[in-house]
């Protein structure tokens, strides 16, 4: 209950954010967001085979604490902006070569875009 909250009062905003493009849709990523869960939890102090990507959007990259990075994420050192979290989600192995996260990336730029706009709700 309280997490519908949250999306309907950010959800325009993101969409505000987002024009002149393809209006986003943080409801569904949410459902995108299914391919991962198996490794995040989106709850503040969660880590599981990936750090807890509770406040995610505008955080820097590697700095949740108690999280063992990889050496690459660790020496990446950027903020993790809707566009750096585009780059990164298009194909993670390329943006921080060496990377820990085992997962091919998402071609599709309206699902990265949903994505993102559902990452930007979780604080
Ligand atoms: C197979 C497990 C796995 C899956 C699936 C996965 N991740 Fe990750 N993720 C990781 C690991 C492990 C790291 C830490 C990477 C490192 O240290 O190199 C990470 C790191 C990240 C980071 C950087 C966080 C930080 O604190 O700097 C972001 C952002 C991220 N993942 C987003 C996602 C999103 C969004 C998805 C779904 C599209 C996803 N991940 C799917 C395991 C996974």
């Amino acid at each position: 209950m309280h997490r519908r909250i949250v999306i309907a009062l950010i959800a325009p905003a993101a969409l505000a954010a987002a024009a002149p493009a393809a209006a986003q849709d943080a409801k569904a990523g949410e459902k995108i967001f299914a391919a991962c869960r198996a490794c995040h939890s989106v709850v503040k102090g969660q880590n599981r085979v990936g750090p807890s990507l509770a406040g995610v959007v505008g955080r820097r990259s590697a700095s949740v604490a108690g999280f063992n990075y990889s050496k690459a994420m660790r020496a990446k050192n950027v903020t993790w902006t809707p566009a750096n979290l585009n780059t990164y989600l298009t194909k993670p192995s390329a943006y921080v070569p060496g990377t820990r996260m085992a997962f091919p990336g998402i071609a599709d730029a309206k699902r990265r875009g949903d994505l993102i706009a559902y990452l930007r709700t979780l604080k």
